[in-house]
């Protein structure tokens, strides 16, 4: 079923049927508060009334024209705006492939160079995500080269490749701040451990590495899991070694285990919610429901609602 979801969401015939169809939108309301960036900024301000942190961003992936990629490097510029504006703690995730990272290397580091710049001016961090195997050389490319000028800017690492154990290690030594996230995409076993226990248990492996080698500076490192066992795993390591709580994070995204979210920031512990907004949902919600096929339920029950 997972498979079956992952290739489903990079068919682009199956995203121009679904995208118009209210039944759809329905659905993707429970992960997206809507496609403009106000009801990302709306949602942003509810969670920083219940003390939740946020991280912002814009779905969309594989621009291939350099202007497609200088307007939405513009429109990021406009959400640090509003978000300055507002005075919120709401932080940007963002996608190098929206940024031309299939366009040329250049242009991806000209992009995201303006962005993070700007995040500087404002006193806000930007966090790379990580994407499918095919870019995670040129991703951590282009990283290295916006990091070599400015801290503002973090990395996202996926658990499920054998490499990350090695790239973790190059990022450590040049103190950048690392989100663990156990990895979204459909990865061949040659390259990636094929069970989710392997997954787990790297994923843990690596995060005593990161709480091992102490906060990176005045962002800390992050873990984008909703996974309980494996939260309380963390906790209790970070406990063992002293780390108070807010020493590192725990990332959720908008809608999944939310009453999770707001127990751990009532207690102390750092947390923070990834909101996404944007028209190109498709591939992003089939990614959500292939983590958890049960969400097919919510679309199947929004279909007949
Ligand atoms: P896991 O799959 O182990 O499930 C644990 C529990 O979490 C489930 O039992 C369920 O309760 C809940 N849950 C998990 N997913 C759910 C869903 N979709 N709907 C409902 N409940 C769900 N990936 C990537 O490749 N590159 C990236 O840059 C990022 N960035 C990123 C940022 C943040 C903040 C998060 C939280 C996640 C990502 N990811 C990502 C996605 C990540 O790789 C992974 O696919 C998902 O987080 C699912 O794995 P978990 O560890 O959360 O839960």
């Amino acid at each position: 079923m997972r498979s079956t979801l992952l290739k489903a969401s990079q068919s682009e015939w199956l995203a121009r049927q679904v995208r118009g169809r209210s039944f759809a939108q329905r659905a993707s309301r429970r992960f997206l508060p809507g496609e403009d960036v106000e009801a990302a900024l709306a949602a942003a301000e509810r969670l920083r009334d219940r003390r939740v942190p946020t991280l912002i961003t814009l779905l969309g992936e594989a621009i291939t024209e350099r202007r497609e990629a200088e307007l939405v490097a513009d429109e990021y510029l406009e959400v640090l705006n509003r978000i300055e504006q507002r005075d919120l703690p709401t932080q940007l995730s963002i996608k190098l492939t929206q940024l031309g990272l299939d366009v040329s290397r250049d242009v991806c580091v000209e992009q995201l160079s303006r962005i993070v710049a700007r995040a500087d001016a404002a006193g806000n961090y930007v966090c790379v995500d990580m994407e499918a195997s095919s870019y995670v050389d040129s991703t951590l490319d282009v990283f290295r080269a916006v990091r070599g000028s400015r801290t503002n800017v973090g990395i996202c690492l996926q658990a499920y490749l054998y490499r990350t154990a090695h790239d973790l290690e190059e990022l450590l030594r040049l103190n950048v701040p690392i989100r663990l996230v156990k990895g979204a995409y459909n990865e061949p076993p040659r390259i990636a451990y094929p069970a989710k226990r392997d997954v787990d248990e790297n994923f843990f492996k690596l995060a005593q590495r990161l709480l091992s080698h102490g906060p990176p500076g005045a962002v800390p490192h992050a873990f984008g899991t909703h996974d309980p066992h494996l939260i309380m795993r963390i906790q209790d390591f970070a406990a063992g070694r002293g780390l108070p709580k807010d020493a590192y994070e725990v990332q959720m995204l908008y809608g999944i285990r939310r009453d999770d979210q707001h127990r751990l920031a009532a207690a102390g512990y750092g947390v923070r919610t990834l909101i996404s907004y944007g028209q190109h949902w498709f591939p992003w919600y089939m990614r959500r429901l292939a983590e958890r096929p049960a969400n097919l339920l919510f679309v199947a029950k929004s279909l007949f609602r």
